[in-house]
């Protein structure tokens, strides 16, 4: 059969996803209409029509523009909802999902009011359809590290939903160093550890990442082949970098998808996985990623079963569930 259609029934998981990033268009206006959120958009092709950036922070702007929109438990409920039903169109059997609460607080939402939503509607997709989800508590690095101790503290209520913290947001200005006492405390507490490094950040960031932090998987980490040591680190332990595609190329990271790294770092033996990040504002969920890299690097089935399997291999799933998937 073709790789395209091949792609899209293999199984596979996603570990780098922004439930923010997959806000429907459709669903930001029918929101914001309904919470009375005034938006500078009318139409689904006038907010598409803003899906084109020149770097993470014109992005970032238009995703929390988006984000504000959401005010009551069924909204987040919707959001999760539209995602997880897309998991399944996608073949996606396993999810971790990071949850940002930090974005909401200045609208007055707090985090009971997100985490009933979007518990809803996994234990509805569980229920229903047997799909495995985790959230990850994802902290905010253009903000303080008070405010993300503070929010760790919100979350305590939402320990076992929680797996893992991360660190998203803008990133050049905010290196890892920032948030040390934040993974030091998240450590003690039990929580698996990721951190975005290496997007738009130099190497020092992803090294800072792994000696100061002491994550467990790398978020993007595109720009580790900079530094021929880093990688060596990266290869011997097997430290997953959740790399995504679509974003790089959007976010203009890399030019075209021709030119991306992503197959370079699994030849060299990295713990690479594809993951869509923020998929709506992207232009593609995992299977548009899988057959952009089909397209434009000409990805083999081997190559596809690879790093299908380093995404198994790289969740925060139990050893003995995880081995059902490898
Ligand atoms: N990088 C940093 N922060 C983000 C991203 C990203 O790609 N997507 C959503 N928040
Ligand atoms: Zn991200």
């Amino acid at each position: 059969s073709d790789i395209h259609s091949w792609l899209a029934v293999m199984p596979k998981a996603e570990l780098h996803l922004h439930i923010d990033g997959s806000l429907q268009a459709s669903r930001l206006l029918q929101l914001a209409a309904k919470n009375g959120v005034a938006i500078p958009y009318d139409s689904v092709e006038s907010v598409q029509a803003a899906y084109e950036f020149e770097d993470l922070q014109s992005f970032l702007d238009l995703y929390y523009l988006g984000a504000s929109v959401l005010r009551d438990e069924d909204d987040f409920y919707w959001l999760m909802r539209d995602y997880l039903d897309k998991c399944r169109e996608q073949k996606i059997v396993h999810t971790e999902i990071m949850v940002e609460p930090q974005t909401y607080l200045p609208y007055g939402v707090g985090i009971h009011t997100v985490m009933a939503g979007f518990k809803r509607a996994i234990a509805e997709a569980k229920a229903e359809w047997g799909q495995s989800a985790l959230m990850m508590l994802s902290l905010l690095r253009h903000l303080s590290e008070d405010e993300a101790l503070a929010m760790l503290e919100m979350a305590e209520p939402f320990r076992d939903d929680f797996v893992a913290i991360g660190l998203a947001s803008s990133e050049m200005g905010h290196p890892p160093s920032k948030f040390k006492t934040l993974y030091e405390t998240a450590r003690s507490r039990g929580y698996k550890l990721v951190a975005h490094a290496g997007e738009e950040g130099p190497p020092e960031y992803i090294w800072e990442a792994i000696q100061l932090l002491g994550v467990d998987r790398i978020d993007h980490g595109v720009r580790c082949v900079e530094d021929p040591a880093l990688v060596a680190h990266l290869v011997h332990k097997q430290i997953p970098l959740t790399v995504c595609p679509l974003s790089n190329v959007r976010l203009c990271v890399f030019d075209r998808m021709q030119d991306h790294n992503l197959l370079n770092m699994l030849e060299q033996g990295l713990c690479v996985t594809v993951n869509s990040d923020d998929p709506t504002y992207f232009g593609g969920f995992m299977n548009e990623n899988f057959s952009a890299l089909a397209d434009a690097l000409a990805l083999s089935r081997e190559q596809a079963k690879q790093l299908a399997a380093n995404s198994f291999r790289a969740s925060f799933l139990p050893d003995d569930i995880k081995a059902q998937y490898l």
